[in-house]
């Protein structure tokens, strides 16, 4: 997912220290901003179950409550992938598990799952929630990148004589950042939130966006910001950036979105670019609410995660890591991504390496982009090894 910050949950106002506190008269703490000062100030569903009333009231809404992720695409994602009984399956980006749920509840009592993600964070809470669901058994969850998702193969994951895995029968990929990555403030992925400009879904990159934008020059800002975020105005928000770091290095979010406002106006560029979807009503509705600094915030987290070299590497080496027969099932939210995994699913068919492919990015219904406005630019792709 590359929406750096459409569709905000949770919603509401904070409540703010002191209010209805009773006792002798204490003046009430002045709340200064006129946003909430916290993400659990400002999501108040944040601890509350997957099925409370409080989640179900904010996805009625069209939004996605915070600390949650929706999968996207769920019915055309299980129409490629065909989980039964017994299979091997590999979720190369675990997140929430909300993909990995729907095939774990499929492949039981014999299946296996694998679940990578690169994020800390997210693996532990995820391992546990599919746990206290019942599939432990079945799970075998690794912080690693899906680039080396070959290094797993013969590797003792599961316990017993289930132990090792000889390739998959199901490979699945569901590109980008997590909703749950994207509302977290501390985590810069969002133009919405003011926080740290770091951007990495992985603690362990050594470069943060911060120091990117204080390194690149402003050739290579304006060929990253082009590159990755299709963006127009690359040369005059890359110009903006420079002058901006002659002052003071930018530091949090809220100083690049200055910066791409002061380039392009509040809300100059338009949206992010949306290819054709079923219901142009939706697709001008989305196109209306992107913010000009979406692009910029996809491009450079693009960039700090190399997301497109691991993508690259993951392509390379799906057919040494799929069985006979085996499927797999990529998502991708983005032109370049898009591509890249066309141009492979192309010359893996040609090269007899696949027996099928998809002919294009399947797009998610005009239902569920209204739903679920994070799915807009999902395009699903699959093959089908020989
Ligand atoms: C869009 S979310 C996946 C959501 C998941 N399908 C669900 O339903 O909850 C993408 C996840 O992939 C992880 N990720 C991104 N790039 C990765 C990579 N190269 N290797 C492993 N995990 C990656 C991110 O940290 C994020 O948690």
């Amino acid at each position: 997912m590359n929406d750096a910050g459409a569709d905000a949950p949770g919603g509401g106002a904070g409540h703010h220290a002191g209010e209805g506190s009773s006792g002798p008269h204490r003046r009430r703490e002045r709340y200064r901003g006129t946003h909430p000062r916290n993400f659990s100030e400002r999501y108040k569903e944040l601890g509350a179950a997957p099925d409370s009333e409080i989640h179900a009231h904010i996805r009625a809404q069209g939004r996605t409550p915070a600390g949650t992720h929706r999968p996207v695409m769920v019915d055309e994602v299980l129409a490629a992938l065909k989980p039964q009984g017994g299979h091997v399956v590999a979720d190369c980006t675990l997140g929430f598990g909300g993909h990995a749920e729907l095939l774990l509840s499929r492949i039981g009592p014999g299946g296996r799952l694998l679940g990578l993600d690169i994020d800390e964070t997210t693996i532990s809470a995820t391992q546990a929630r599919l746990t206290a669901l019942g599939f432990g058994e079945l799970l075998a969850v690794r912080r690693s990148n899906f680039a080396g998702l070959a290094k797993f193969i013969g590797e003792p994951l599961w316990s017993g004589e289930r132990a090792a895995v000889e390739g998959f029968n199901l490979i699945f990929a569901d590109l980008g950042v997590s909703s749950m990555q994207i509302d977290n403030p501390q985590r810069g992925f969002s133009y919405k939130h003011d926080g740290p400009l770091d951007m990495r879904m992985d603690q362990r990159i050594r470069r943060t966006a911060a120091e990117w934008l204080a390194k690149l020059s402003e050739a290579e800002l304006i060929e990253t910001l082009r590159e990755f975020g299709d963006e127009p105005a690359a040369e005059a928000i890359a110009g903006r950036i420079v002058l901006r770091r002659q002052r003071a290095p930018l530091r949090t979010t809220r100083d690049l979105v200055r910066c791409v406002e002061e380039a392009v106006g509040a809300r100059g560029a338009g949206g992010r670019s949306v290819e054709a979807s079923p219901d142009d009503e939706a697709v001008e509705r989305t196109k209306r609410e992107s913010h000009p600094a979406t692009r910029t915030f996809q491009a450079l987290r693009m960039l700090v995660n190399d997301e497109m070299g691991a993508l690259a590497a993951f392509l390379r080496g799906l057919p040494f890591v799929l069985r006979a027969g085996g499927r797999a099932a990529i998502l991708t939210f983005h032109s370049g991504e898009a591509k890249m995994v066309a141009r492979a699913l192309e010359v893996g068919i040609a090269q007899g390496v696949y027996a099928a492919i998809s002919e294009e990015g399947i797009a998610p219904t005009a239902a569920e982009v209204r739903d679920n406005p994070r799915s807009r630019s999902a395009r699903l792709w699959w093959a089908v090894k020989q």
